[in-house]
């Protein structure tokens, strides 16, 4: 009885669905880490308006286009930006282009975003 021929192909097509399926997982498991992150700001956000902390919403909202010290990514960066403080309450309420408005309306902490956007060196 000679052996199947197809069975190293059917082995190695075994071995990528696997790393597939391991991968997704992993994707899963990161998903979960940055969803986290996200939730930490909002309650923060939602604790009191008094001690809203800019810092930790930009973590939670920004960095994700902006990249991780808002240097920028697929977004602009911000570190240093020449944009005046009213157009940068302008863009986090409304929106610019391809930046969707970031769900901040309060103008006190609009404030308090522009002011940390504008002490970033
Ligand atoms: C979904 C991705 C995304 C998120 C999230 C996002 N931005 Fe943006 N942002 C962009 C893009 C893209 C632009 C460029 C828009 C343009 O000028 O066409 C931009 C532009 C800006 C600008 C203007 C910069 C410039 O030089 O013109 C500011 C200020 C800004 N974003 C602040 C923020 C802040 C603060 C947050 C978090 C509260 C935030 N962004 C979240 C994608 C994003």
């Amino acid at each position: 009885m000679s052996r199947n021929p197809i069975v190293p192909y059917i082995l190695i097509f075994a071995l990528g669905i696997g790393l597939i399926f391991f991968m997704s997982l992993y994707g899963l498991d990161q998903k979960k880490e940055i969803a986290g992150q996200g939730e930490d700001a909002v309650t923060e956000e939602a604790e009191s308006s008094a001690e809203f902390d800019a810092e930790a919403v930009a973590q939670g909202k920004c960095i994700g286009c902006h990249g991780g010290d808002l240097s920028g990514g697929m977004g602009p960066g911000l570190v240093g930006t020449s944009l005046s403080k009213e157009e940068i309450k302008d863009t986090i309420k409304n929106g610019k282009n391809a930046m969707p408005p970031q769900g901040i309306t309060d103008d006190a902490e609009l404030d308090a975003m522009a002011d940390y956007i504008l002490s970033l060196k």
